[in-house]
C-alpha cells in the first residue's frame, strides 16, 4: 500500500485567529462533526488555555467526535499543557500540540529569551507533555526563518524527549516551494533520530503559496502531514486550504503516490458550513469550491465538455459534493425528498424535531421562492434557530418603503431576550434604515467594518446572503443572514453579529 498522508485540520483552532472568524462553542462542534464526516484524521480543536470557552469547545469536540484524533494548542509550558491535557480528556484519540518559537527574531524581540533558555524549554515542555499523553506533536513557531543548525538541535532534544510529530510551521507565509521542501528535507536528513517521527507541514498562504509550499514539504521533504484550514481559513492571507492540497493529492496521485482518509464528496459542504459560520464568502473563483469551479461558460469548453467531460474537467464536480442530482426542490416536495436532500447533501440534523424545524423553513421558503437550491438548503439549516443556540437578538418582521426622491423608512419588529421590541428610522437607503432602526434601540455603538451581499443561487430569484462584520474595543465579529429579501437579510445579518458582539468568548490568540 502507498504511504499515507494524515491531514490535520486546523480551522477551528489557526483559522478562527482570522478576524471575525470567532465561532460559537455549538458552532465548532457543527463544524467538527462535519470535519469527522469529511475523516479528517487530526481536527485541532482550540487552544485550551487561550479562554474558558476553548476549553470547554474542546472538551465538547472530545466527547462528541469519536473517529478523529483531538488536538489542542499549547504553548510550551506546564501551565498550557496541563489545561490542555484535560480537555482533552473524554478524546478517544488524544493529540498535545506544544509550541515554541526558534527564529532568532522571534526568541529575541518576541520572547526575550536565548536560545539556551527556549531548548531547554521545549524539550522540559513535551517531556511533560508525555505524561499526560502519548501523541504529541510540537512545533518550532517561524520554525523555517530559524537557523537550521538550532533547529537540528532543538527539534533531535524534542524527539529524544517522546515527540511523535514534528511539525514544521511557515509561520510568516515566507517560503517558496523548492526550498521548503528542501529545508524539510534537509532537517530530516541532519537529524539522527528524524525517523521516529513523523513530519507535518503548515504553511500560510501570505504570498499565496500555502498550498504549493505545502505539497512540496510533502514531494521533496518526504512530510507525511498537511496542516490545513477549511477554504484556507486563516490570519492575514490565511493557511494552506485543505480541499485544494486534498484535491491535489488525489488529482494527482500518479505524481504524489499517497493515500489519504478523506472522504472528498463532503467537501462542498464543510465549505458552505464554514463560510456560513465565520461569514468569510468564498469567491466564485477558488479551486474546488467556488461557484465557478466547475462552471464551463465558454462556447469552446462547453461543446468540449458535452462530447467528453475530460477534455476540460479534471476531476468530477460530484466527487467534492457538488450534487448530480440536479432536480430542485420546490413547494411540492415533502418531507422524505428533503430528508434525502440533507443527506446527498452531507448534513446530518441532530434529532427528528430539528428536521421537522429545517423542513418548516423549507416550507416557508418554497412559499416564497419557486425553487429551491442546494444553497439554499445548506443556508437554511445553518440558520441559527435550528442549531439550539440561544442569542440575545431575534429577528421578527420588517417593512420598509422607498421611492425615487424620498428619503427610505424602515420599522422593524425585533426580540432582546425573548420580549418584542420595535424600532424605527430612515436612512440613506433601505437596508441603511432598517439596521440604523435597530441600532437607535440596541445603542451597541459598534462600528461597520464590512458589509456584503451575495446571490446564494446566481438569479434575482435567489436568496440574498448578507455578511455584516462589526467592530467594538478591539473585537470584531462577523453576522450572516439569509433571504430572499436582502433588507431582511441584512437585518439578520445585523442582529446575528450583534449576539456575538455581546457573546462572552474571549480569546487570547496563539501566535502563528
Ligand atoms: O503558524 C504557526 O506557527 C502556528 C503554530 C502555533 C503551529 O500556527
Ligand atoms: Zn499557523
Amino acid at each position: 500500500m502507498a504511504d499515507k498522508l494524515i491531514i490535520f485540520d486546523t480551522t477551528l483552532r489557526d483559522g478562527e485567529q482570522s478576524p471575525g472568524a470567532s465561532m460559537t462553542r455549538e458552532a465548532k462542534v457543527r463544524i467538527a462533526r462535519q470535519l469527522e464526516r469529511l475523516k479528517v484524521d487530526v481536527i485541532e480543536a482550540g487552544f485550551a488555555a487561550s479562554s474558558n470557552g476553548d476549553f470547554e469547545a474542546i472538551q465538547l469536540i472530545a466527547n462528541t467526535i469519536k473517529d478523529s484524533t483531538i488536538c489542542s494548542l499549547s504553548r510550551a509550558n506546564d501551565r498550557d499543557i496541563s489545561r490542555a491535557a484535560e480537555a482533552l480528556k473524554g478524546a478517544n484519540s488524544a493529540r498535545i500540540h506544544t509550541f515554541i518559537a526558534t527564529s532568532a527574531l522571534h526568541m529575541e524581540k518576541k520572547l526575550r529569551m536565548t536560545p539556551d533558555q527556549v531548548f531547554e524549554q521545549a524539550k522540559q515542555s513535551v517531556r511533560y507533555a508525555r505524561n499526560l499523553v502519548g501523541d504529541i506533536e510540537f512545533s518550532p513557531e517561524d520554525g523555517y526563518r530559524s537557523d537550521v543548525d538550532f533547529l537540528c538541535k532543538v527539534i533531535e532534544a524534542v524527539i529524544a524527549e517522546g515527540a511523535t510529530t514534528i511539525n514544521v510551521p511557515d509561520t510568516v507565509g515566507y517560503a517558496v516551494p523548492e526550498l521548503y521542501g528542501n529545508f524539510i528535507k534537509t532537517l530530516r536528513e541532519r537529524i539522527p533520530n528524524s525517523d521516529k517521527a513523523i513530519w507535518s507541514v503548515h504553511c500560510h498562504n501570505d504570498l499565496g503559496m500555502a498550498v504549493a509550499n505545502s505539497l512540496a514539504g510533502v514531494k521533496i521533504g518526504g512530510a507525511r502531514q498537511v496542516e490545513c484550514t477549511i477554504n484556507g481559513l486563516g490570519e492575514r492571507a490565511g493557511n494552506c486550504s485543505l480541499e485544494e492540497v486534498v484535491m491535489a493529492v488525489k488529482t494527482r496521485k500518479d505524481y504524489f503516490g499517497l493515500e489519504m482518509g478523506i472522504d472528498a464528496k463532503h467537501i462542498l459542504a464543510a465549505s458552505r458550513m464554514v463560510s456560513q459560520i465565520t461569514g468569510f464568502v468564498v469567491q466564485p473563483n477558488k479551486a474546488v469550491v467556488g461557484a465557478n469551479a466547475f462552471a464551463h461558460a465558454s462556447g469552446i469548453h462547453q461543446d468540449g465538455v458535452l462530447k467528453a467531460r475530460d477534455t476540460y474537467e479534471i476531476m468530477r464536480a460530484e466527487d467534492v459534493g457538488w450534487t448530480a442530482n440536479k432536480i430542485v426542490l420546490g413547494k411540492l416536495s415533502g418531507r422524505n425528498a428533503f430528508k434525502q436532500r440533507l443527506q446527498e447533501l452531507g448534513i446530518q440534523l441532530e434529532s427528528e424535531a430539528d428536521i421537522n424545524s429545517a423542513f418548516a423553513r423549507f416550507k416557508e421558503l418554497a412559499d416564497r421562492k419557486s425553487e429551491i437550491f442546494d444553497e439554499d438548503i445548506l443556508a437554511l439549516v445553518s440558520d441559527e434557530s435550528i442549531t439550539h443556540e440561544k442569542e440575545q437578538y431575534g429577528f421578527v418582521s420588517l417593512s420598509q418603503h422607498s421611492e425615487t426622491g424620498e428619503r427610505p423608512q424602515a420599522s422593524i419588529v425585533f426580540t432582546v431576550d425573548g420580549k418584542e421590541v420595535k424600532g424605527a428610522s430612515e436612512g440613506n437607503g433601505p437596508v441603511d434604515a432598517s439596521l440604523k432602526a435597530i441600532e437607535a434601540h440596541v445603542k451597541s455603538g459598534a462600528e461597520m467594518v464590512l458589509y456584503s451581499v451575495n446571490a446564494i443561487s446566481g438569479s434575482t430569484e435567489s436568496q440574498g446572503e448578507v455578511t455584516v462584520r462589526l467592530q467594538n474595543s478591539g473585537r470584531v465579529v462577523n453576522g450572516v443572514g439569509a433571504d430572499p429579501d436582502i433588507v431582511v437579510a441584512s437585518a439578520k445579518a445585523y442582529l446575528s453579529a450583534l449576539n456575538r458582539l455581546h457573546s462572552k468568548a474571549d480569546h487570547v490568540a496563539a501566535q502563528g
